[in-house]
């Protein structure tokens, strides 16, 4: 990623002075402009007026979504201080647009931070090299900065913070917190920010590459804010031909509006209202993941069950070959059971039943439990994961025996497409579709359990606990 980055606009409308019980965010899925590859390195002039190119496209999305946020009282505050950031033509450009806007701007970059030549972390030209997002405030003042830390592979242009930053600031619509995009997978500093700094709302800035049947961007950063119970401003890099999209403004309650668009390369502006405090606005007593499927007798061994792979991983697997009726699978202590009957069993579409419980993928770093329903791409072979489908259910019921605290429930329909409407968790951890019949055809349903504490990262914290 060169120094022409920048990923996110946000947009929250403002008063002051006493605190709000809802705002509205704005969230803009951006096509950057990259340097040149040919040009490497470019040079500080071209890298700054790469930069002011995407930024002049954010300009034009902050002052859409400030047009269509209804606050006149407070929409102008000059921007009377254009020297302050003088050495940061890139901070006073944001700033000013914060200003000019009269909103909470935050932006994803790339930012260089002099270090001392005596910090043996200090790499040789005397600078770390951070992916960053910055937010300012309505008045332009830099409110918060976070310096990403869990970088994705081959991501080794950035440096990592020797610790996990908590990076959060107060507004009279809640608190909010900063991770930045592969962060979102981890224990430390994602899921801390909500359960020990109570924050309402996570600013989410990404290059998420979508990969299916589990991670495609709107489908497991919805399911984030669904377990969380927080709201999360997920803000994608729109990029085709990476497979880069999916950007959302996700409640615990509302699974968006979100854009998801893998056919034309064009921007898009989401803009929507939000409860400041999630978590006094939705229920609170916690599911027990495991109540109902620990009262379902393990399955018999049984020659329909096969091992097959999901995403490199090894899954337990079994074939729904009727209409109607249940299934069961289990991956070591991890018993799956799924309840099903679809509107018509197609001869051309074949559904899996899989459960899996250990790390994910080669490189091991993180932990799962995933009791899965899939539809494969052909025959029973499920390794190619296919973002089209044909067969509607009428209803269906996953639970699993997780020993994972937060499970990630996601259903995600033909054309990689959402409908919070479609289902609800049961306190005893039953995935459940509404009684009504889905127009839409079914992709997968996954309970996703992140068992955190056996995360190598993490396996000091859990021999503590
Ligand atoms: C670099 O670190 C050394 C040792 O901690 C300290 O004496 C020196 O003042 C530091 N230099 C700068 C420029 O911060
Ligand atoms: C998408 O990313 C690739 C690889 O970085 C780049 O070559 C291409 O120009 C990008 N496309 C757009 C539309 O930005
Ligand atoms: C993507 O956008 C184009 C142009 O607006 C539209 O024709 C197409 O239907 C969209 N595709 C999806 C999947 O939304
Ligand atoms: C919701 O929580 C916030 C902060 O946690 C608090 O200020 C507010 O009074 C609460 N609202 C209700 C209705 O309980
Ligand atoms: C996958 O799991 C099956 C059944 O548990 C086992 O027989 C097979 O050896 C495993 N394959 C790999 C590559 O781990
Ligand atoms: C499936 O549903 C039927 C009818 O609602 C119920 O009797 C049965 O216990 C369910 N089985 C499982 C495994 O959930
Ligand atoms: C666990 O803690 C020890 C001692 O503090 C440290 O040396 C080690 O690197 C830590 N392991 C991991 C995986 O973080």
């Amino acid at each position: 990623m060169g120094p022409g980055l920048i990923l996110i606009c946000l947009a929250c409308s403002l008063r002051y002075g006493f605190s709000m019980d809802k705002f509205v965010a704005a969230v803009y899925e951006h096509v950057p402009f990259f340097p040149d590859p040919s040009q490497v390195p470019v040079t500080r002039t071209e890298a700054l007026a790469l930069m002011n190119r995407n930024i002049d496209v954010l300009e034009t999305a902050v002052k859409t979504a400030a047009q269509k946020i209804p606050d006149p009282a407070v929409n102008w505050i000059p921007c009377n201080d254009p020297h302050r950031f003088g050495q940061a033509p890139v901070q006073e450009r944001l700033s000013c647009i914060a200003k000019h806007n009269s909103i909470y701007f935050a932006a994803n970059f790339g930012d260089k931070k002099h270090c001392n030549a005596s910090d043996p972390r200090c790499p040789p030209d005397g600078y770390y090299f951070y992916d960053t997002t910055v937010v300012f405030g309505p008045e332009g003042k830099l409110l918060a900065r976070y310096h990403k830390y869990h970088l994705f592979l081959g991501e080794s242009l950035f440096n990592v913070p020797e610790e996990p930053e908590i990076s959060t600031f107060d507004t009279p619509f809640g608190r909010f917190g900063i991770i930045i995009c592969y962060d979102i997978l981890f224990y430390n500093p994602a899921v801390i920010l909500v359960t020990d700094h109570n924050v309402d709302t996570v600013i989410f800035t990404n290059a998420w590459f979508n990969t299916l049947p589990h991670y495609s961007a709107i489908q497991f950063h919805s399911s984030w804010a669904l377990a969380m119970r927080v709201n999360l401003l997920s803000s994608n890099v729109h990029n085709i031909s990476l497979d880069m999209t999916g950007s959302g403004i996700f409640a615990p309650d509302k699974l968006g509006p979100y854009y998801y668009n893998n056919t034309v390369n064009d921007g898009h502006l989401l803009i929507s209202e939000l409860n400041s405090h999630t978590r006094n606005s939705t229920e609170c007593s916690p599911v027990q993941w495991d109540e109902y499927a620990s009262q379902i007798k393990k399955p018999l061994p049984s020659s329909k069950v096969f091992s097959g792979k999901l995403m490199l991983d090894n899954y337990t697997m079994t074939a729904l070959t009727e209409l109607q009726g249940c299934a069961s699978v289990c991956h070591h202590h991890l018993c799956c059971h799924l309840n099903y009957s679809m509107l018509e069993k197609r001869n051309d579409e074949v559904y899996i039943l899989g459960a899996y419980n250990g790390y994910h993928g080669p490189h091991q770093v993180f932990y799962i439990e995933v009791c899965t329903l899939v539809k494969c791409m052909n025959g029973d072979n499920c390794d190619i994961a296919t973002d089209s489908a044909y067969t509607k259910f009428k209803w269906f019921s996953l639970a699993g025996t997780f020993q994972s605290t937060i499970v990630y429930p996601e259903v995600l329909h033909s054309g990689v497409q959402l409908d919070g409407e479609m289902f609800q968790v049961l306190k005893d951890g039953r995935l459940v579709s509404q009684p009504k019949i889905s127009s839409k055809a079914l992709l997968s349903v996954t309970l996703l359990g992140r068992n955190y504490m056996k995360d190598p990262k993490n396996l000091n914290i859990s021999a503590m606990s």
